[in-house]
């Protein structure tokens, strides 16, 4: 299969990036991490991961156990630039849950009806019935970020969404949804890092489409969307919480703590569903994007 943009990612990364952070990118080890006030240096030990994934893993089970029996419902948005490590850290939720209780849902486009319909009309749809966990891989906050960036709605339509998002979600809790929004942040030589991989990766190269190509380009527009979609949508009945991913492994295990820790399924172990890492893991006031 040949792409569209075949060697788009290489491209712009030898035409348009500074040959300083070529090299840095070009002579990172594979265990070093790329941004600077990232608060380690080196990435997670693979056995020190497994560990405590695997136990994450145990408390999840015990999470779906407990949705399942007092018909619970629960929502998590999953929120990040392109290869944030979305799909990763999903992957990792998903791993050992039963697809009928945990799902997935990744929308595409809008299609013509949709762009007719109310805004949240289409996400309403997907939301938990009783009983299910639902992971959104990517949300209706697109109108905050992609769609603004790339203009695929108009100004008015953007104020519209964030005069409504907080009550949206207001109402959504005030039903008793447990709704966790989290927000993955990538740094840029990261996010770079990571595409060019996909581009040379034929299990991986599925990941990439002309938005992230074009995006490439657009860093501080996205940068910008990000920070007024945080000062417009962190409110008091869902936070969001921040999750530098530039390791995936801390982020993932920050990701599954964030969660467990919240909410109070029946015979937790605090010691492992402990809270995450503070210095990975926090508030929108704790980051700038
Ligand atoms: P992903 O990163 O989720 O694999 P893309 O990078 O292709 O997908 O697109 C990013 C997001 O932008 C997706 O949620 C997609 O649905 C949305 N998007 C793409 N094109 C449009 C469009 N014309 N109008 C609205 N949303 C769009
Ligand atoms: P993955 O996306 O998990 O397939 O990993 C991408 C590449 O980064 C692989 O070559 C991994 O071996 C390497 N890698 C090693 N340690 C880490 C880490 N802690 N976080 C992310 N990637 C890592
Ligand atoms: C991922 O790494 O899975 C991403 O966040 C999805 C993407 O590339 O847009």
């Amino acid at each position: 299969m040949t792409l569209p943009f075949d060697g788009a990612i290489s491209k712009f990364f030898n035409e348009d990036i500074p040959e300083n952070v070529q090299n840095a990118i070009r002579n990172a080890g594979k265990n070093d991490i790329l941004a600077a006030t990232y608060p380690y240096e080196r990435r997670m030990k693979r056995a020190a991961y497994d560990e405590t994934m695997e136990r994450l893993q145990v408390e999840l089970v015990k999470l779906q156990a407990w949705v399942h029996s007092e018909g619970k419902r629960v929502a998590i948005v999953f929120e990040g630039r392109d290869a944030a490590g979305k799909g990763g850290t999903i992957k990792r939720f998903r791993e050992n849950l039963n697809p009928r209780i945990c799902k997935t849902v990744a929308l595409s486009k809008p299609t013509e009806e949709e762009r007719g319909q109310w805004y949240f009309q289409r996400y309403i749809k997907e939301l938990p019935t009783e009983g299910q966990i639902t992971l959104f891989d990517r949300s209706w906050y697109n109108r905050g970020v992609v769609e603004h960036v790339f203009g695929f709605c108009s100004v008015k339509e953007r104020e519209l969404f964030f005069k409504q998002v907080t009550d949206f979600e207001r109402m959504l809790v005030e039903d008793d949804v447990i709704l966790i929004k989290l927000w993955l942040n990538v740094g840029r030589a990261e996010q770079l890092r990571r595409m060019l991989q996909r581009e040379g990766d034929k299990l991986k190269q599925w990941k990439l489409s002309g938005i992230d190509v074009k995006g490439l380009h657009k860093w501080d527009a996205y940068t910008q969307a990000i920070a007024e979609t945080f000062e417009k949508s962190d409110h008091k009945d869902a936070r969001w919480t921040v999750i530098r991913s530039d390791d995936k492994r801390r982020a993932r295990i920050a990701a599954l703590k964030r969660v467990l820790n919240t909410i109070q399924y029946k015979t937790k172990n605090d010691r492992v569903a402990d809270r995450p890492d503070a210095q990975i893991c926090g508030g929108v006031d704790k980051w700038s994007v």
